[in-house]
C-alpha cells in the first residue's frame, strides 16, 4: 500500500501527554484501581502485584471476580505469606497458569523475609522476587510508586508498532529492545508514568483492537501520530504471529464414588502441569500427530486395572475438550460405584466437601465437581 504524506516521527512527549489526558476519561473501573489516601493518592502495591501477577496470562474479565476473592482471603502481603500452598492455589483455580501462585506466594514470603513486609519500590529490587519479570516490576513500580519505568506486554508492543508503523510480530524476539526503548522514552516523558503505562495498556485493550477486529481509530487520543493508520496499515500491523501446534492429549478420568459421597482422588506429581494439584485417577495418552479419533478400550482398561476394577465397572459418563497453551486435551469420563470391599490401588477416598476447597484445575472441577468455569471448547 502506498505510504501517505511523511511525517514527523512521533514524539515521546506529545504521545505521553495524549494518553496522559486520555486514560483517566476513559479507564474502566476494575478493583485494583482504588485509589489508597496516600497524598498524593497512590494504588495499593500489594494489590498491584497480585493483580499484575494474575493479568499476565489472562484476561481482564476473568481476573475480576477472582482478584476479589484472593484479597478477601488474603487481604495482606503477610496473610499471603502465612498460607498453605494448597489455599493459594485453591484462590487460584480457574485462572490457569499455576505456577504463577505459587510464584506469588513464594515472592509474599521474600517481601516478609528481605523486606520488611513492603513491597519494594526499585525495579532491581522488585526483579528479585519469584516470578516478577520486567513487565510486572515496570508496572508495579509505575502504578504503585510513580517510578518513570517502562513496561510492555501484547497489548502495549501493539500500541508501539503501529504508532511507529513498524510491521513485525509483536512477539519478535528481533523488536523486543527496540519496543523496550519506546516504553523507557515514553515513561520519561509521562508526568505520571504510572498514568501513561495503565493508558497504553487500556489503548491496547479497548481501542487499539488486535485484528481481526477493527481497531477503533476514531476514539485513540494519538490518533494523530499514528503512521500506522495514517498509512492505512492498521489492520496488517502488527503481523500475525506463527500459532504452535497443540499436542493432543486424551485425559482418561475415573469418578469412583462411594455410596457416603467421598470420591476418589489423587495428588498430581509436584513438576510439570497442575503440578502437585488434585484430580480424579487420570491417565494421560499423547495422541500421535493428526492422530484420528482415539481407541478407548485399551485406555479404559488400563485405567481400570490401575485402580483394581474391573473394566465394566467404569460406565462412559461424558467427554470435553480442553485448550491448554500447547495442549488439546480432551477429558473421557468414567464413573463408577465402589463397594465396601474395594481397595483401590490409586488415590484415597475424600468427602466431596472437602474436594471442593481443594486446589483442582478447572478440568477437574468438571470431572469432579460438574463445575463448567468456561475456558472449554
Ligand atoms: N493488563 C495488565 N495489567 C493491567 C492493568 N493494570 N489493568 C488492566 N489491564 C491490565
Amino acid at each position: 500500500m502506498a505510504r501517505s504524506k511523511p511525517v514527523r516521527p512521533p514524539q515521546p512527549a506529545a504521545l505521553a501527554a495524549a494518553i496522559e489526558r486520555w486514560f483517566p476519561t476513559r479507564a474502566r473501573t476494575l478493583p485494583w484501581r482504588v485509589l489508597v489516601g496516600t497524598d498524593p493518592p497512590r494504588r495499593d502495591p500489594y494489590h498491584a502485584l497480585v493483580a499484575e501477577t494474575m493479568l499476565q496470562q489472562t484476561q481482564v474479565s476473568r481476573v475480576v471476580e477472582k482478584f476479589v476473592r484472593f484479597i478477601e482471603l488474603f487481604p495482606s502481603v503477610r496473610a499471603l505469606a502465612e498460607a498453605s500452598e494448597q489455599d493459594v492455589l485453591s484462590a487460584w483455580t480457574g485462572l490457569g497458569y499455576y505456577r504463577r501462585a505459587r510464584n506469588l506466594h513464594a515472592a509474599a514470603r521474600q517481601i516478609v523475609s528481605e523486606f520488611g513486609g513492603q513491597v519494594p519500590q526499585d525495579v532491581g529490587d522488585l526483579r528479585r522476587l519469584k516470578g516478577v519479570g520486567p513487565y510486572t516490576a515496570g508496572a508495579i513500580a509505575s502504578i504503585a510508586f510513580a517510578r518513570p519505568e517502562p513496561i510492555v506486554d501484547g497489548n502495549v508492543a501493539r500500541v508501539l508498532l503501529r504508532i511507529h508503523g513498524r510491521d513485525a510480530a509483536a512477539d519478535d524476539p528481533a523488536v523486543r529492545p527496540w519496543l523496550w526503548e519506546q516504553a523507557a522514552g515514553l515513561a520519561h516523558a509521562a508526568g505520571q508514568p504510572g498514568v501513561l503505562n495503565e493508558g497504553l495498556m487500556e489503548l491496547g485493550a479497548t481501542v487499539c483492537l488486535p485484528a481481526p477486529a477493527t481497531p477503533r481509530c476514531e476514539l485513540c487520543p494519538v490518533r494523530e501520530h499514528c503512521r500506522a493508520r495514517l498509512d492505512g496499515r492498521q489492520m496488517s500491523i502488527p503481523r500475525a504471529k506463527v500459532r504452535a501446534v497443540r499436542t493432543r492429549v486424551v485425559c482418561v478420568s475415573a469418578r469412583v464414588t462411594r455410596s457416603d459421597g467421598a470420591t476418589l482422588i489423587e495428588q498430581r506429581p509436584d513438576r510439570g502441569m497442575w503440578a502437585s494439584m488434585w484430580q480424579a485417577p487420570t491417565d494421560e495418552h499423547v495422541l500421535a500427530h493428526q492422530h484420528p479419533e482415539p481407541d478407548l478400550d485399551a485406555p479404559r482398561r488400563t485405567l481400570a486395572r490401575s485402580l483394581g476394577l474391573e473394566a465394566d465397572r467404569l460406565l462412559p459418563d461424558g467427554r470435553f475438550d480442553f485448550l491448554a497453551t500447547h495442549r488439546h486435551m480432551t477429558f473421557v469420563v468414567f464413573r463408577a460405584r465402589a463397594r465396601a470391599k474395594d481397595r483401590p490401588a490409586r488415590g484415597e477416598f475424600v468427602p466431596i466437601d472437602r474436594i471442593r476447597s481443594l486446589a483442582l484445575s478447572t478440568p477437574q472441577r468438571r470431572v469432579l465437581l460438574g463445575e463448567d468455569e468456561g475456558g472449554l471448547i
